[in-house]
């Protein structure tokens, strides 16, 4: 009788932690409850018709072939440009690609430069994805703790004494899921004052949520220090900024000797980013962005709104975020409270299973994020749904004894 064996890599990753939430929630909407998912990175937000006619465009013109591995020679131009106009980063043509999203960009960066027992230094809370992929790329994941009181952000001292002779990545994320942090130009100095020291040392800067900010201003590390910018993989992707996360185009920029190992593994598995998707990115890339003020303005209500309903639960907290589209909770006053059906909550995982059950409010429990005692919510969500929501959490929490 044939026997399922899988490779031993499989051992090495577990299904990310945020889609698994959605499926349970997919689930039990199929099964006709009525469950509000506050777990999803994206959007609500239509992708823009501008972008949207672009790719339809596309399909008529008959747009619908393979296109060059890392992308058009047209994206790639869009991409240069961002990048100059918006980063002041100046890349050619052999120094850009783009992929089927950021993801597919930093997974490959890691499979095409580690080896095994190779280590990466990740600050913690960590976007779900960071560990699980060093590991699948048979690297070790060096979790660097950052603390609320710090603003959730990596500290010099910290990165300092996280580096070995082994280490082979830092990854930054700024602004950060899952925390909203948004460091400042001085910030990413100091943290880039510490890598010019370690010339082995390579840094991934993972931009995505570049867009998505509350009055503070970007800054991304090659920019902030040249001096890196021959080892450093600026990764951003059109997912968050334009509302399209289903369109699953990402794009990066860096030395020509990773873009080019880059292009030879997706060449290898995936080829070109989809034709029609490419077409709607360069639409998204050259329109301007203009309307992401108002996007940030109808966030920042949702987020306000968010704020105010967790001000009402006793127990919970939570300090403004700068950045992104998620809060970030300390659930711990909830710990040793009992559930109505007499269940204790000892953690950020009980208390997030706890507001699925009686609530049917999807989030995340930080312990996914590499922080336990906290509780990610995004909330970029429709306004009347994320009304619901608020109401049955305090209602949730307010039976908790
Ligand atoms: C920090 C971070 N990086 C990368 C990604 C992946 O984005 P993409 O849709 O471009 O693959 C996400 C998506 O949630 C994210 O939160």
């Amino acid at each position: 009788m044939f026997q399922a064996v899988l490779a031993q890599r499989m051992r090495r990753v577990r299904p990310s932690p945020t889609a698994e939430i959605s499926d349970k929630v997919r689930a039990l909407t199929a099964a006709g409850q009525s469950v509000i998912n506050l777990g999803e990175g994206e959007l609500d937000f239509p992708t823009p018709a501008h972008i949207a006619q672009a790719g339809i465009d596309a399909i008529n013109a008959g747009e619908t072939k393979y296109t060059a591995v890392p992308g058009s020679a047209r994206l790639k131009q869009s991409i240069i440009d961002k990048f100059s106009r918006e980063n002041g980063l100046i890349y050619n043509a052999g120094e850009v690609i783009a992929g089927a999203g950021a993801k597919q960009l930093i997974f490959n960066a890691l499979m095409a430069t580690l080896n095994a027992g190779d280590e990466v230094i990740v600050p913690a809370p960590y976007w779900v994805s960071y560990p699980d992929m060093v590991s699948l790329a048979e690297g070790e994941t060096r979790i660097v703790q950052c603390h609320e009181s710090d603003g959730w952000k990596l500290q010099p001292q910290a990165l300092e004494a996280a580096i070995t002779p082994r280490t082979r990545w830092v990854l930054l994320n700024s602004p950060n899921n899952p925390t909203g942090a948004v460091y400042s130009e001085d910030e990413i100095k100091a943290l880039t004052d510490v890598l010019l020291r370690h010339e082995h040392v390579l840094v991934l800067a993972d931009d995505i949520y570049e867009h998505t900010r509350y009055g503070r201003a970007f800054f991304t590390p090659a920019q902030v220090e040249p001096l890196l910018r021959p080892r450093t993989l600026t990764v951003n992707g059109l997912s968050k900024a334009f509302s399209m996360t289903g369109w699953r185009i990402g794009y990066a920029g860096g030395p020509k000797w990773l873009i080019d190992a880059l292009q030879v593994l997706q060449s290898q598995s995936t080829s070109n980013p989809s034709s029609i998707s490419q077409a709607a990115a360069i639409a998204a890339l050259d329109g301007g962005t203009a309307f992401i003020e108002d996007w940030i303005g109808r966030l920042a209500e949702r987020r306000d709104q968010v704020l105010d309903s967790i001000g009402r639960i006793a127990g919970l907290e939570c300090a403004m975020p700068e950045g992104a589209f998620y809060l970030f909770v300390n659930c711990q006053g909830m710990y040793g409270k009992q559930r109505p059906d007499g269940k204790l909550i000892a953690d950020d995982f009980d208390f997030a299973s706890y507001l699925l059950d009686a609530a049917k409010v999807g989030t995340v429990h930080g312990s996914a994020f590499g922080a336990p005692g906290y509780l990610r919510i995004a909330y970029a969500v429709d306004d009347q749904v994320l009304g619901d929501a608020c109401q049955r959490l305090e209602q949730a929490c307010a039976q908790l004894k």
